[in-house]
């Protein structure tokens, strides 16, 4: 898998615990594209309580989407910035009918497009489980899985050595609302993407090596 156009953006969709944060961010490296992830945004924020923070923050514990009005804006003045000139791997964002209009429309205006849509598809009872034995990195946001891919060191980043952390939105309650929310609103998007021509359906079960190669066939040559 090497770049070798400019301008790609990839869209990684997929419910809660799907893998997109732990496939997405390594696509991103090998194809030289910037990563856009608004949940760790969204949480890197509130580790340095900055006034998006404090707007986001109810909505996260919640496990409910931060209103449009703040997502979208801050994604768009990302793409535009000059270190993400090149291209884009989304994960998490759009979210629903109108973030993905609008990432269109702001796209189209600058001549792009989205080439691709890897939608990681996982059983309701595999995320569970995942989400149940998820530790995040504080520090660069890797997450691990405390059985199926456990650091080397316990408690410890294998890339920054930060401390491994459990997401307050990883409880039973805000995984459940979370799956809901998916379910109602950007599972929908897989028919919009289809549409386009733009989806491409990927087994997100297996190991995460296994997954990984399945993604890499399928954006070869982009
Ligand atoms: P966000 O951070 O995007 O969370 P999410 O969509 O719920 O997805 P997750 O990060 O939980 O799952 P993932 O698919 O990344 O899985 P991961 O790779 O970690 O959003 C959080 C919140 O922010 C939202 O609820 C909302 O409030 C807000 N927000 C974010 N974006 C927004 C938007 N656009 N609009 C409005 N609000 C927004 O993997 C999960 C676990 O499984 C890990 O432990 C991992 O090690 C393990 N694992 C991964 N792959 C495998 C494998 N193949 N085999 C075994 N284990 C695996
Ligand atoms: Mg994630």
């Amino acid at each position: 898998m090497k770049g070798s156009s400019d301008n790609r953006y990839i869209v990684f969709l997929g419910a809660p615990g799907a893998g997109k944060g732990t496939q997405a961010a390594g696509v991103a490296q090998t194809l030289g594209l910037g990563y856009i992830a608004t949940g760790d945004m969204f949480r890197q924020a509130m580790e340095m309580d900055t006034p998006l923070a404090l707007q986001a923050k109810s909505y996260l514990g919640k496990g409910a989407l931060v209103p449009d009005e703040i997502t979208i804006p801050m994604v768009l003045e990302n793409i535009s910035a000059p270190k993400f000139k090149g291209g884009v791997v989304f994960d998490g964002f759009p979210r629903n009918l109108k973030q993905a209009e609008a990432l269109d429309k702001a796209l189209a205006e600058q001549g792009k497009a989205i080439n691709k849509v890897v939608y990681l598809k996982v059983l309701e009872a595999e995320l569970l489980k995942r989400l149940g034995g998820r530790w995040v990195c504080r520090q660069c946001q890797t997450p691990y899985h405390a059985v199926d891919s456990p650091p080397k060191v316990k408690g410890k980043c294998d890339k920054c050595g930060g401390e491994l952390y459990q997401r307050p939105d990883d409880t039973v309650e805000t995984i459940k609302k979370r799956l809901e929310v998916y379910f109602a609103e950007t599972a929908s998007l897989i028919d919009y993407y289809a549409k386009a021509g733009k989806l491409y359906e990927v087994d997100g079960t297996g190991g995460v090596d296994e997954v990984g190669e399945r993604i890499a066939v399928l954006l070869k040559g982009l």
